[in-house]
């Protein structure tokens, strides 16, 4: 159907380098976002959001549930559920409270594979009052397609995003 204006929950992508596509998407997903306070609902649309927008092979949400990395809402194909503390780059990432960015996965000691598909990845600890509740992990089916401007954005993003959830 022929909309001629677009909802609030479309997503216009800006054109441009990385920088300028994350300085689109964020006012964009804050909006999207508003004064929602769900858990759940406000992951699921980061989630798809950041994959709509930037193509990436899966992006998704683990939580931390009594000492374990639990599953979350993601973009992408089905993955593992269930991440120990240290284990894989998500728990890595858990473990050092900070941001890994790994430009081929395979290279990774211990890096846990979902999918043969998935060649570099970010993972972006979400910190509430100094302890990491979760993760955002993005995976690229592209060898080092993650930088500083993804950690920073990313960053920004998930403390904005624990801010709003808790
Ligand atoms: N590769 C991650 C596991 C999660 S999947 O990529 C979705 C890791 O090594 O922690």
């Amino acid at each position: 159907m022929y909309k001629a204006y677009p909802m609030a929950e479309d997503l216009i992508r800006i054109e441009g380098d990385k920088s300028t596509i994350y300085g689109g998407f964020i006012p964009q997903l804050k909006a999207l976002v508003g004064d929602e306070k769900d858990t759940v609902a406000n992951l699921a649309n980061v989630a798809a959001a950041l994959k709509e927008t930037f193509g990436f092979f899966w992006v998704g949400f683990y939580l931390v549930k009594e000492g374990e990395l639990v599953l979350g809402p993601f973009q992408g194909p089905v993955a593992c559920t269930r991440i120990q503390r240290g284990k894989g780059v998500c728990g890595a990432a858990w473990e050092k409270a900070e941001t890994l960015i790994v430009d081929d996965v395979d290279a990774f000691p211990g890096h846990i594979a979902c999918s043969s598909l998935s060649k570099s990845e970010i993972v972006v600890p979400l910190i509430q009052k100094g302890e990491v509740i979760g993760v955002l992990d993005v995976d690229s089916d592209q060898l080092a397609n993650f930088d500083e401007t993804d950690a920073h954005q990313l960053n920004n993003l998930c403390q904005w995003l624990v801010s709003v959830i808790v």
